[in-house]
């Protein structure tokens, strides 16, 4: 779909989906091309957990919102469908999930129940192997050793930059994690672990490490590493959540756009 990033296919659809073949190609397509989007799938929830149980081991979700599968988060800014509703502004930034843990989610899929009635919430991905490898080698040799904290809370002031000290004191429940700048696969490759949760470079100034992460952070999402998936009714999608950033174009609290998501457990620790 760009000359580093993505791979789309039509005519699978429902239940051909699911096949441990079709699994196996999509996750050497995930390997090489960080994005895989099966057009107009339309899988139901049970195939979706299915097809994702081929692709991994699944995520359970203590706070899901789905009714009949613990595995799948509904995803919606509509808070009777979702207790995370409150929350999904900050996915409007670039970001990876789950990037304070010391494993991050291997895969996320997303399927498109119900798309917007005016075309927003496409989501956009950012390739971050592409990124890092297109640096100059003295500014990739410059990173090295560096070291980054992630936190929620870096990612919550973005949406709300002046919190009352009690919407601090919860985003600072979820504890903070620091991570490699440059993640080191077992494979040799390298991505750079940037987006919206990380606050800042261990050892310096708040500003300096402030301008050093919006300055690679501008890099990876400029347009050649970049993909936009423009979204239509029934649409899955899949992605490499180490190596892609992502990001929901704006949609508004009133959107009724929905989508059912499931993770896949990491299976690398980021070094
Ligand atoms: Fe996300």
């Amino acid at each position: 779909m760009t000359p580093t990033t993505g791979v789309e296919n039509t005519g699978l659809s429902g239940s051909r989906l699911v096949d441990r073949g079709v699994a196996e190609e999509c996750l050497a397509a995930l390997e090489r091309r960080g994005v895989v989007i099966y057009r107009e799938a339309d899988i139901d929830d049970a195939d979706l957990v299915t097809f994702s149980r081929l692709l991994g081991d699944v995520v359970p979700l203590p706070m899901g919102g789905h009714p009949a599968h613990r595995e799948i988060q509904r995803i919606t800014r509509d808070p009777s469908k979702s207790p995370l509703a409150a929350y999904r502004e900050s996915t409007f930034f670039w970001h990876i999930d789950g990037a304070t843990a010391q494993v991050p989610d291997k895969a996320t899929l997303l399927t498109a129940c119900q798309v917007s009635d005016d075309g927003d919430g496409d989501t956009e991905f950012a390739n971050t192997f592409a990124a890092y490898e297109a640096l100059p080698r003295a500014e990739r040799e410059e990173l090295d050793g560096l070291r980054v904290v992630h936190s929620f809370a870096a990612s919550q002031l973005l949406v709300t930059p002046d919190p009352s000290p009690r919407e601090r004191a919860a985003w600072d429940r979820n504890p903070a994690r620091e991570h490699p700048l440059v993640w080191t696969r077992g494979s040799g490759r390298r991505s750079l672990l940037i987006g919206a949760t990380a606050g800042e470079v261990t050892g310096r100034p708040a500003a300096e490490g402030r301008e050093l992460l919006d300055r690679l952070l501008g890099w990876a999402t400029r347009p050649e590493f970049t993909l936009r998936h423009r979204r239509r009714q029934g649409d899955l999608v899949i992605w490499d959540n180490t190596g892609m950033l992502h990001r929901a174009l704006p949609y508004g609290p009133g959107s009724s756009r929905l989508m059912h998501r499931t993770s896949l457990l990491g299976e690398e620790a980021v070094v």
